[in-house]
């Protein structure tokens, strides 16, 4: 594989331990994959924290264990402002102020903020979203960015067609360290063609639509397949219902990009979004398929609801305004635990234009940083759980022992009100 001369010098050790065992992990990533070539990376969003993923390996030693995990050694390396681009946290394991609202204890926190003070050592700043495009990690056409969140990869390739493969997590954090990723895959203009069409022929309006349809498509779409839609009711279609299909798209589907005819910038008409590629499929989305998801994931259920989880992925602060005009002058009902996920910096704002007060006064609470996928807690005790997001309630439909249910936020809403589910 043909590496330039700095990228050599990173190889042999002559930028440092960190760099060297970084550069080493993406030459074999990108030898293994077949690529030429490396390219170089601006910008990274990765997972740190003490996640669930770590449980795999008993060890107590901080860094042993992010020894282990990215670099498959047991010798702990000293990091010192390594990263070689922008580099952000993704999704944390828990609010970092508010760890008890879903059950961490102050020893589970402390080792969390363990993990955390060593990333920042190596120059990872604290964000604290899975959604990095709402703060401002916007990477442009044809930059590219290694990003360990599945939606915001697909939103951020499809949308402004920047750069980039789902590598998974000690890839990015190598890539974030020494600055290259294989030119591969997503990062080759050729290869970012359609290679299915697809026709939605039912209509698709609200959030929870676009959530469903998501779900849907992501079906009937194994790794590499690069879908290009045709829509018909597209002027419905925003940024919060894009970013709700792209995460529920990427929890059944091995979807990166996604070409929107007429909306995405690589995809103005469909001899734009195939080039030179043929269809290899051509699939329709019906009411059928929708109604299908919806089935599958909400319990057929009337009853009392115990718990209901918004944000996934992280509201925006529009969608926060939503909840709070719909909770103003009312109560949650008492029953209830009404959980709004979003980031540090758009809680801020949240706090900043009363949404905060208003949710909290309804009984409500506005977290950060994590969701209750990502955390692995739901408040104990709890039997009947609500979702908006397919993303949530998925993964739910296995694990959970009691009732999962997944409706709109109107109707999520609701039932943190009345306490009662389809009533
Ligand atoms: Fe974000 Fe958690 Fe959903 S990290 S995309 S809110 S699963």
């Amino acid at each position: 594989m043909f590496l330039t001369d700095d990228e050599k010098r990173m190889l042999d050790g002559g930028q440092g331990k960190v760099k060297q065992a970084s550069m080493e992990y993406i030459v074999n990533y990108a030898e293994a994959l077949g690529a030429e070539r490396l390219c170089k990376v601006t910008k990274a969003q990765l997972f740190c924290g003490n996640h669930i993923y770590l449980d795999a390996i008993q060890e107590d030693s901080v860094e042993k264990l992010i020894a282990i995990m990215h670099f498959a050694t047991e010798e702990p390396l000293e990091f010192d402002n390594d990263t070689a681009c922008f580099s952000q946290f993704c999704s944390l394991r828990m609010d970092l102020h508010q760890w008890q609202a879903i059950g961490f204890t102050s020893h589970e926190a402390r080792r969390n903020q363990a993990f955390l003070d060593i990333y920042r050592k190596a120059g990872i700043h604290m964000v604290g979203i899975c959604a990095s495009y709402l703060t401002g990690f916007l990477p442009i056409k044809g930059e590219h960015y290694v990003c360990t969140e599945s939606h915001a990869i697909i939103y951020i390739n499809s949308l402004w067609g920047g750069c980039c493969n789902a590598d998974g997590i000690a890839a990015a954090f190598c890539s974030a360290m020494c600055g290259r990723t294989a030119y591969w895959g997503n990062h080759v203009p050729k290869q970012r063609k359609a290679n299915m069409l697809v026709h939605v022929e039912c209509p698709v309006e609200t959030l929870y639509d676009w959530d469903s349809l998501g779900f849907a498509l992501g079906k009937q779409c194994p790794a590499n397949t690069i879908p290009a839609l045709w829509v018909k009711n597209r002027e419905t279609l925003d940024t919060d219902r894009l970013r709700s299909a792209f995460a529920s798209m990427a929890t059944t589907g091995g979807v990166e990009l996604c070409h929107i005819l007429g909306v995405t910038p690589e995809a103005n008409d469909l001899a734009m979004a195939f080039g030179d590629r043929k269809a290899a499929r051509e699939i329709c989305i019906t009411e059928k398929d929708i109604s299908q998801v919806r089935e599958f994931l909400c319990d057929a259920y009337r009853g009392d609801v115990d718990y209901i989880h918004l944000g996934c992925p992280h509201y925006s602060l529009e969608q926060i305004a939503a909840v709070a005009r719909f909770l103003h002058g009312r109560k949650i009902k008492e029953s209830v635990t009404l959980h709004i996920w979003t980031a540090p910096a758009i809680k801020f704002l949240a706090d900043e234009n009363g949404f905060t007060r208003i949710i909290h006064e309804a009984g409500g609470q506005l977290l950060t940083g994590s969701c209750a996928l990502v955390s692995g807690k739901l408040p104990a005790g709890v039997r009947t759980i609500a979702f908006d997001a397919a993303k949530q309630a998925n993964p739910q439909q296995s694990h959970f022992k009691g009732t999962v249910l997944y409706g709109s936020l109107h109707k999520c809403l609701n039932a943190a009100v009345t306490g009662k589910w389809g009533v």
